[in-house]
């Protein structure tokens, strides 16, 4: 199985489908094999005669232990200069591994083989050298930080997460929809955005006043020619393919300037936000509970190491925590209901903010639901109008609106969605009571004008998905780049 797309480097083979495979690679002993990838742990042995090198391809956790002998061809090229993070390529013979902790290891020795140091590095100064760095001290070097177990692990889950979030839509018969990241409309009406203009910059650069118009800058003359901003959320663009081609999902980054230092917010993540017509509130939770489990279940099959990596040095007791999210069916309950519950726990739980009916839940009552009261993911739903978005569509209480939320264990909430308001007038309504300008929202108010359906959808928070599939605590670990008040850098 020598990778042809690695032809500069004459073929190699990758390092899971030897130390990863069902049989530990136990058939492929006797085959000739070249493996490359960036040194782990490497040391002398035998007085200089033989070195141990563990290799790592990033195609798995696991390394694969080289023996290289000093008659291979390239030996002496290696001393001084194996230190870890050194990348190399090894051709030999897969021979049993007599005592290691794998079924197998490469020898590099007699005839035909061969190593390559492609690059050295000088342990003195390689700053992954040392074993147990903090997640801390990772994100401060996030260019070499994929080369670390845990970052490598995440990397792995994260893709994993991305194809099994396609396939599920896919397979039930959901379309793709790419909406776009400039925008002029606040979806969730919440002022979080990131501004895009083009002029502040060009005078800056050149000196050139801005052009201004009764004492404010006049958008006129700026490249959209209004304001613009990067998307806080690709719904309501997604609506519109909904009500067109039935059941859709957009899948991309999302930008949010809400200057939080926590570590459940990013100021750009990603967000699948699926879409669906002729459905209400109670279709919306079906598919966000299938999603949701098609994903954990998807990374169980085919992810095992990694899973075992983070249940031995992030969260012991993960693999069981992920078996009891697919064995039961979601907690469901009305806000209305989990007030009523929060109010009983209230005495024991000595929450910081006191619960009433209409408060917005934090995190703290969020996770008390889901880990205490119900002990797995919950969905609330039918939440009080004045705390959600204008969109939501009202219930006949007049109080409520059709919307619903997936706390998770550990982690709150992972999921938002809602039933969409299709009714022309009460949306309106809804639209001038929250201060919003109907003109804004032209386009949204047609698609209630001609052919309203109603429709419902939701949007989960890969990063937030990811940590839930993992363990992993901080948010800032499981995107390549994190962004946050601060940080845009690398
Ligand atoms: O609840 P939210 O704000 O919902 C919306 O944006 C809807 N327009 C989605 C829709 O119905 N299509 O955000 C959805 C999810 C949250 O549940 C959370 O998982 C995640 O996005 N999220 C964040 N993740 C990381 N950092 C932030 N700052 C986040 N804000 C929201």
């Amino acid at each position: 199985f020598e990778d042809r797309y690695s032809s500069a480097v004459g073929g190699r083979s990758e390092i899971k489908r030897i130390v990863a495979a069902e049989d530990q690679g136990k058939s492929l002993v006797g085959k000739k094999v070249s493996v490359c990838g960036w040194v782990r742990t490497a040391r002398e042995a035998d007085k200089g005669k033989i070195m141990f090198v563990q290799l790592n391809d990033g195609s798995t956790p696991l390394d694969i232990q080289v023996v290289i002998d000093s008659g291979a061809k390239g030996f002496d090229s290696l001393k001084g200069k194996v230190g870890t993070g050194a990348s190399m390529k090894c051709t030999g013979e897969v021979v049993a591994s007599p005592g290691g902790k794998q079924a197998v290891e490469v020898l590099v020795k007699g005839d035909g083989s061969e190593v390559i140091l492609f690059g050295g590095v000088d342990a003195k100064e390689y700053p992954l050298s040392k074993k147990g760095h903090s997640h801390e001290f990772l994100r401060s070097i996030a260019h070499l930080r994929p080369r670390s177990n845990l970052i490598g692990c995440v990397a792995r889950v994260r893709s994993a997460l991305a194809y099994a979030t396609h396939e599920f839509f896919r397979s039930n018969g959901f379309m793709y929809v790419h909406t776009p990241l400039i925008t002029a409309a606040d979806c969730e009406g919440a002022g979080e955005m990131f501004q895009v203009t083009t002029m502040m910059a060009e005078a800056e650069k050149d000196g050139k006043p801005l052009p201004m118009v009764n004492g404010k800058f006049d958008y006129t003359k700026d490249f959209f020619q209004k304001p613009a901003f990067l998307t806080v959320s690709g719904q309501l663009s997604v609506e519109n393919y909904c009500c067109a081609l039935s059941k859709v999902y957009t899948f991309g980054p999302t930008f949010r300037a809400e200057n939080s230092h926590t570590s459940r917010h990013l100021a750009e993540f990603w967000m699948i936000e699926p879409e669906l017509a002729f459905a209400d509130i109670h279709d919306d939770m079906n598919v966000a509970e299938d999603y949701l489990k098609y994903c954990v279940r998807y990374v169980m099959e085919n992810h095992k190491q990694d899973l075992d990596f983070f249940e031995d040095k992030i969260e012991k007791g993960l693999i069981k925590r992920l078996e009891n999210l697919l064995a039961e069916p979601f907690a469901r309950v009305t806000y209305t209901e989990a007030i009523d519950i929060l109010l009983k726990e209230s005495p024991k739980a000595n929450f910081q903010v006191p619960v009433e009916w209409g408060m917005d839940l934090g995190s703290e009552h969020e996770r008390h639901l889901a880990e205490k009261v119900f002990k797995k993911p919950t969905v609330v739903y039918n939440y009080p109008k004045d705390i959600k978005a204008f969109y939501m569509r009202l219930n006949e209480d007049n109080k409520t609106v059709a919307a619903m939320d997936v706390l998770a264990p550990a982690i709150g909430e992972v999921i938002g969605g809602s039933q969409r308001e299709e009714r022309l007038d009460v949306l309106d309504r809804r639209i001038t009571e929250m201060d919003l300008n109907p003109q804004d929202y032209w386009w949204y108010r047609d698609l209630r004008r001609y052919g309203s359906v109603p429709h419902s959808g939701f949007g989960l928070g890969f990063e937030r998905l990811i940590m839930l599939t993992t363990g992993v605590e901080n948010i800032r670990d499981v995107i390549p780049y994190p962004r946050y008040p601060g940080h845009a850098e690398f």
